[in-house]
């Protein structure tokens, strides 16, 4: 995971200017944490938080939020911070925080890495961070998609007018056997400098098996917004087979509701 800080600092160098504000994608997202989770405020921790729109989004909602973000993009973050929002530079495999979050969410990013690092994240969320009871929303690369992407080249002209500097190409691929995509950024005149994003992609069963043994578990899954019904027959479903390049994991915390479970139990011979 060496080359996490380098690909997304040089890709909000390239950016930034055009990206690091609160836009719809960002108040959508603080708009759907209200319908699931009720309206709080609410403590909220976000794990790679990129330059901070979607923290932003939810502090100006009355939010309490932490943003973690591993790359130089933390400092167009620190922009946001204030009395809701505070922002911590760092590894989230690494950096010690205060627990007890109402709500932990990680928007398009989770699935860097091996399968191992992707619970140690998980139980890190369930053990340390997740208050009995919170949700984790999770957004989860989606292979269906992916792998349609599969060879696709785009060149992108620069456009400073909305903030893009740099003319740049990217390549995409799909390893099928390990689920991976890849995906290659470089400028066009620096194509020895190109620089790749790599990441696991799990469909919704695969998801709920590599939560085992988490104290997570799925409890709904959005596509595009749309709630899926986990129960349901899901044969031919277009968004998940080929429009939605991830899909959002809403999670609960299965230890908690254990333990919920017990308490709420009348308890014999007393
Ligand atoms: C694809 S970007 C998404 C950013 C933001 N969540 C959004 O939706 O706009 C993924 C972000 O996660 C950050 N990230 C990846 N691994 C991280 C880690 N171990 N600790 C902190 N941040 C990390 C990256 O630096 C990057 O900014």
């Amino acid at each position: 995971m060496d080359w996490v800080p380098e690909f997304y600092s040089t890709t909000g160098r390239w950016w930034a200017p055009a990206l690091a504000a609160v836009g719809e994608q960002e108040r959508a997202r603080a708009e759907l944490v209200g319908r699931i989770c009720g309206p709080g405020p609410y403590r909220i921790l976000e794990l790679g938080a990129g330059y901070g729109n979607t923290a932003a989004a939810l502090a100006e909602r009355g939010h309490q939020v932490t943003a973690v973000e591993i790359s130089d993009r933390a400092e167009h973050a620190e922009r946001h911070a204030g009395p809701r929002l505070r922002v911590v530079h760092d590894d989230f495999y690494a950096v010690q925080l205060p627990g007890d979050h109402d709500v932990v969410c990680y928007f398009n990013g989770f699935g860097i890495g091996t399968d191992a690092d992707q619970r140690r994240l998980l139980r890190r969320i369930s053990a340390e961070w997740l208050r009995p009871g919170g949700h984790a929303l999770i957004d989860v690369m989606n292979p269906f998609v992916w792998a349609r992407w599969a060879g696709d080249r785009e060149h992108r002209d620069a456009d400073p007018a909305r903030g893009y500097a740099y003319t740049v190409d990217e390549r995409t691929d799909f390893d099928p056997v390990h689920s991976r995509y890849t995906d290659t950024w470089w400028e066009t005149d620096r194509p020895d400098d190109a620089i790749t994003q790599v990441g696991r992609c799990y469909t919704p069963a695969d998801l709920m098996l590599l939560l085992e043994g988490t104290d997570l578990a799925v409890a709904r899954l959005f596509v595009d917004g749309i709630e899926l019904d986990l129960d349901g027959d899901h044969v031919g479903h277009a968004p998940l087979l080929h429009q939605a390049h991830e899909y959002l994991a809403v999670l609960r915390h299965t230890a908690a509701s254990a333990a919920q479970t017990r308490r709420s139990q009348p308890v014999s011979g007393r």
